[in-house]
């Protein structure tokens, strides 16, 4: 139970109810999972410390992206991805989380012999393994694009992530545009992105991560993407304009908004100043979501929490939020099953709350 200005909600009320679609896979990796991929590796001395950002820690944008490249030294194996990718679906499905949109970059280890194209195929057959095993979640993927790696690799990820979306029966459900947004210009990676819009991969891109990209986000606004990841400089009181804002608006693109991500990578200075209210306000369609719950030390039952307490919202206000992002997903197949679970869990959730 924990208190929230004059509400007092159940923990249990905020678990099972919900829908993650933005979790980057390596980013979500688990302290029980760092533990076992070190008892892999242990020559690569590689502490906790150094995959996590604690509670009350703060780290700069470019000290997150460190972090990455260290569980990415850890995770560097078939064996690896396969324990990885189940590990954090079980962790999902255990904080309540019934519809899971995961993402991550494929990459290529020469010194293990792992391609990009197994690298993707082991994440599928991880999201398989788990159907089977009666994991009560269902999983999609999106392929991702980091932008550091340029407009060829981006091109030859969005022909990837087509074969994929071809042959997997609607588990590769889009592209996912992310990475280091204080490197390269989104400009150079339009054509890519433009080609997977076009072959019917449901495009999510962080965009407006950082100050001072309105010429990107207006851009790559304009494709338009069928998701946001958070647009945290979209709206004129933090630098962005209105014009960004209407074209979000006239397009109704969904946000994915991650309140621990963004306060503890320093991109917004406090959750209350996080820019959810902005776009929950004006009733724009607002997800949240975990980002990266391995390294920033959360899950989507406590980011429920953060933003119920923040920002005072109700029982009522908090089932209409998770509700809605059903509308948000990427599995057009699932949505009228979603919709129908929602309903059923309902009565459940109110009689918890006291
Ligand atoms: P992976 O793609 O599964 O390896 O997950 C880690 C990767 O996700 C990082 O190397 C970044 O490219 C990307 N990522 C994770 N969090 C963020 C973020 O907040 N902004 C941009 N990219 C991110
Ligand atoms: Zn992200």
């Amino acid at each position: 139970m924990f208190y929230c200005g004059y509400r007092y909600f159940c923990t249990c009320f905020l678990q099972r109810l919900h829908k993650e679609l933005h979790a980057h896979l390596n980013g979500s990796v688990s302290f029980s999972t760092i533990k076992k991929l070190v008892a892999r590796k242990p020559h690569l001395n590689i502490e906790h410390g150094m995959t996590a950002i604690r509670s009350g820690q703060r780290r700069t944008l470019d000290e997150c992206f460190q972090v990455f490249k260290v569980i990415h030294q850890l995770v560097d194996t078939e064996e690896d991805i396969l324990m990885v990718a189940k590990d954090v679906i079980r962790e999902f499905a255990a904080d309540g989380v019934k519809y899971l949109e995961l993402r991550s970059t494929p990459r290529k280890e020469k010194t293990t012999g792992m391609t990009k194209r197994r690298y993707v195929e082991t994440v599928i057959e991880a999201i398989r393994q788990c159907k089977n095993e009666g994991v009560d979640i269902e999983v999609r993927f999106l392929v991702a694009v980091d932008r550091r790696n340029g407009a060829e690799v981006a091109m030859e990820t969005v022909k990837l992530a087509e074969d994929f979306m071809l042959s997997t029966d609607g588990l590769v459900v889009g592209l996912d545009l992310s990475g280091d947004p204080t490197v390269g210009h989104g400009r150079d990676l339009l054509p890519a992105l433009q080609k997977a819009k076009n072959c019917g991969l449901k495009l999510s891109l962080h965009l407006s991560e950082v100050p001072s990209q309105a010429d990107e986000s207006e851009l790559l606004l304009n494709i338009p993407p069928d998701r946001i990841g958070h647009g945290t400089y979209l709206h004129p009181e933090v630098g962005g304009s209105q014009s960004l804002v209407d074209t979000v608006r006239k397009h109704n693109t969904p946000l994915e908004l991650c309140l621990t991500s963004n306060v503890k990578g320093q991109t917004v200075s406090s959750y209350s100043q996080h820019h959810f209210l902005y776009w929950y306000q004006m009733g724009h369609p607002s997800v949240i979501c975990t980002d990266d719950k391995g390294v920033f030390c959360t899950d989507l039952s406590q980011e429920y929490q953060l933003a119920a307490s923040t920002f005072n919202l109700s029982q009522e206000d908090m089932w209409t939020l998770s509700q809605k992002a059903i509308d948000c997903t990427f599995a057009p197949d699932l949505k009228q099953q979603l919709h129908q679970k929602w309903l059923e869990l309902r009565p459940t959730h109110f009689v918890l709350v006291k």
